[in-house]
Formats: C-alpha cells, structure tokens, sequence
C-alpha cells in the first residue's frame, strides 16, 4: 500500500486539463492502485489523478460497493437533477450545496483498459460528474451555490 500526498486547491495540477491516457503500463496500474489506497486513507468516495499530482484522465470512485475506475471517462447521458452538499479532498474541512444531474451515464476505459458504460444516480452519479470535472480543472467550489461552509467541529 503507498498512499500519494492530497494537492489542495490553489496547486496548478487542479486547475490543468488532463492528458489521455494511451496505454495501461505497469505505471499507471501502480498510479490506480495507489489512489484507491489514498482514497480510502483519506474517506473520500472519490479521487482524480490531478488531485495526487498526476495529469493523467484517471480517477477513482467508491460510493459504498466497490472501488469503480475510470480512464478517459466521458459523459454521454444526464438526466434529472439533485442538489446537495459536496466536498472534495482537495478542499479540506469545506461543503458546499452543489446542483448535479440525478443520472448520468458514462462511457470509460475501466481498470482492464476496455471500453465500458457506466451509469449512476443519487451518490454515485454525482461522484461520477465531481471527479470527471477535476479532469479538466474544474472544482465543486466554481459551482457551489451560496457561501462554502466549514465541516470542521468548533
Ligand atoms: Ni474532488
């Protein structure tokens, strides 16, 4: 188990836009392996590679049944709409009500490297299009409605 080191917002790796991802190497199967550990180090249900240091279009996401991974992932397919609080590992001790589709489906290289759709809602469909965004250098806080709020006990 090697856990990675979290960036906060404000590092450039946040906000680049990620490269595609050509081939599974021994590299980037390590890079998986390791953001699963960190994630789950860290709680989170979810981590892009941007946010390990890492420009690659990679992310993890567990939402309670199984670490889910995505390469290269695209949205195709949105439906419907929920509003609620989000966070993000990268912005640590702040939530903030974020309004995401309630279905989404997504087309992505899984951790075999093959082609395969994936579809979500609630939770998992919110986490599909967080950790997508983080992809492009796009954070839950550019979208937040009202005031960031502080998860940290006083
Ligand atoms: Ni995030």
């Amino acid at each position: 188990m090697a856990l990675r080191k979290i960036r906060e917002m404000g590092e450039d790796c946040l906000r680049c836009t990620c490269k595609e991802v050509t081939e599974l190497t021994p590299r980037i199967l390590e890079l998986i392996d390791d953001m699963v550990d960190t994630m789950y180090d860290a709680d989170g249900v979810g981590l892009a590679a941007p946010q390990v240091g890492v420009r690659k279009r990679i992310a993890v996401i567990d939402v309670g049944e199984g670490p889910v991974v995505l390469i290269n992932p695209e949205i195709i397919y949105t439906e419907g709409e929920q509003t609620g609080m989000e966070g993000c590992l990268s912005v640590p001790g702040k939530a903030g009500q974020v309004t995401r589709p309630m279905k989404v489906k997504v087309k992505t290289r899984n951790e075999a490297f093959e082609w395969v759709e994936i579809e979500g809602e609630e939770l998992f469909a919110r986490a599909l299009v967080h950790e997508i965004e983080h992809l492009d250098g796009i954070l839950y806080v550019d979208r937040v409605e009202g005031e960031l709020q502080s998860t940290e006990e006083e």
